[in-house]
């Protein structure tokens, strides 16, 4: 690292989404300051994600070093033959992972000794920690699974207090800023009847209270509410720590809290991010990635039979929504003829991406279209896609909710008409900015339906990481549900670039 490198120690590092960001700030120089040391992550698949792309960003400065990365995106030679091609990256980038998946809580000696090392060789040069401790424990939606279990508690969840080990990686780093990202629930979250939110805070404060550790205070700010005081930031509302990342650039309403931490003696205040000025949509994000076809799931999959079967939906669904919609007659969803289920081409395009995505998106493009393939889908709900896909559009963007959907359409499932399945086939309209990716789009892909009715489908693995800023020559590894859940779990690389420069200016570099 050079004199002016800011270390960064990247813990429940998913796929890589907040790293990716913030190690894609350039300062005025044209460096990139901040510099990871450790990424720690238990998923497998993830670990291999995080690594090629460490991996990449360490030959992506040599031609020789894009050219063959690129040939492995194109299946050219296999990643051992990559990384036996540059030694010196691969050691470093696997040493950059710790070399396997780790866990923080059963792998805390490993872990903690190389932070220890790192820390102490990089000095008294600024360091930063990032990630968030995972969350399903408080997260709305496993706390109402959790509700359904009988013997649940709070309290014994060892998930609700992964939070201390990011506490005790603060104590031992102590860095002059941290980055914490989590779900909405974390604000409301109960334990014991008990809101833990403040205790959080309280927490964050002064990391040393819990560990039991000598260590700095810290002041935690917003990121898009400036704080009254801010020599002692303190907010009325627990919700000024919501990021709504739609207001910032990224084409998905994606609402999460984010608490920069700013060790108590550095003085200067953090400034907050900027709004843009209009939302990105999802069809100005998708519309040049190439149209595939879905395929069947649970029987034989073949072209010519999913045309057949497309082809007599798109009738019915005309049909129906006829009663619904006047314009219907004039609907046109035939669907496209020879579509594959996966394809490398860029498409020509005349919907426009917004400026700072194609810059984004591209800054180095890939040789081919990458983790961009269908999944199988019932037969039946294939109707119910095109049902959805159609209504949205007419509706001019509307999802139809399930009292929308004929009584011929409905699934034979009792909770049908209950109200918690109302978004059960929901489609993500072309006009808007998508619903937040989650990694549920791993498991059947019916709360993200292309919005195209002649592709009838759920959005491919690239399309959900268009929708979360990834770089287009961003590689997922793993099996494609693992692929999905990573980029579902992730922080969406644009917006972690502009927290990135807030840090960034934050410590006085030159921005
Ligand atoms: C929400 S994701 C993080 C996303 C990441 N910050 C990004 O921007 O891509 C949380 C990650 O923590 C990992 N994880 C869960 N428990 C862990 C543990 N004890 N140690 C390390 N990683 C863990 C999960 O596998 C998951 O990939």
């Amino acid at each position: 690292m050079s004199s002016d490198e800011i270390l960064v120690i990247d813990l429940f590092a998913g796929p890589g989404g907040l790293g990716e960001g913030i190690s894609s700030v350039m300062d005025k120089n044209g460096s990139y300051p901040f510099k990871i040391g450790v990424s720690v992550e238990k998923e497998p698949s993830a670990h291999k994600t995080l690594t090629t792309r460490a991996f990449y960003r360490k030959v992506k400065d040599s031609e020789l070093g894009i050219e063959s990365y690129n040939d492995y995106l194109l299946g050219n030679f296999t990643r051992e033959e990559l990384f036996e091609r540059f030694p010196e990256e691969s050691e470093e980038a696997q040493q950059e992972t710790l070399n396997t998946p780790h866990a923080l809580g059963d792998d805390n000696e490993d872990i903690h000794s190389r932070i220890r090392q790192l820390v102490a060789q990089h000095g008294d040069r600024a360091k930063v920690v990032i990630g968030g401790p995972p969350c399903q424990a408080y997260s709305l939606a496993g706390r109402s699974r959790n509700a359904g279990i009988k013997e649940y508690k709070a309290e014994k969840d060892h998930r609700n207090f992964l939070y201390k080990e990011y506490l005790k990686v603060l104590s031992i780093a102590q860095p002059d800023v941290f980055v914490m990202e989590n779900v909405r629930g974390i604000l409301s979250a109960k334990v014991d009847g008990e809101i833990m939110f403040p205790q959080i805070l309280k927490d964050l404060r002064a990391p040393g209270r819990i560990t039991k550790i000598t260590t700095p205070r810290y002041k935690i700010f917003s990121l898009v509410v400036d704080a009254k005081d801010p020599t002692n930031p303190i907010y009325d509302d627990p919700n000024d720590f919501l990021i709504k990342s739609e207001n910032y650039g990224i084409p998905q309403a994606r609402h999460r809290v984010i608490l920069l931490g700013v060790r108590e003696d550095i003085k200067r205040v953090p400034e907050t991010l900027t709004p843009f000025e209009s939302q990105s949509t999802v069809e100005q994000v998708l519309a040049d990635l190439p149209k595939l076809r879905s395929g069947f799931s649970k029987r034989k999959d073949n072209a010519t039979d999913w045309g057949r079967v497309v082809s007599k939906n798109a009738t019915q669904v005309k049909r129906l929504l006829k009663k619904q919609f006047e314009q219907a007659k004039d609907l046109y969803i035939k669907p496209f003829k020879n579509l594959s289920r996966s394809a490398s081409q860029p498409v020509e395009c005349p919907i426009q991406m917004p400026e700072h995505l194609i810059e984004w998106y591209r800054t180095v493009e890939p040789p081919c279209v990458l983790n961009h393939e269908t999944r199988g889908h019932m037969e039946s709900d294939l109707l119910r896609y095109a049902y959805s896909a159609a209504y949205t559009q007419l509706s001019g963007g509307t999802s139809p909710k399930a009292r929308d959907f004929p009584a011929d359409l409905a699934p034979a499932h009792e909770n049908w008409n209950s109200g918690s399945h109302a978004d059960r086939f929901r489609t993500q309209a072309a006009t808007k900015c998508s619903t937040t990716v989650t990694s549920h789009i791993s498991k059947d892909g019916h709360y993200f339906i292309h919005y195209d009715p002649k592709q009838c489908r759920s959005l491919t693995v690239r399309e959900a990481a268009r929708l979360q800023t990834f770089p287009d020559n961003y590689l997922f590894e793993g099996n494609r549900t693992q692929q999905y859940v990573q980029v579902g779990n992730a922080v969406p690389p644009y917006l972690a670039q502009q927290i990135g420069h807030l840090v960034l200016g934050l410590l006085n570099q030159s921005v």
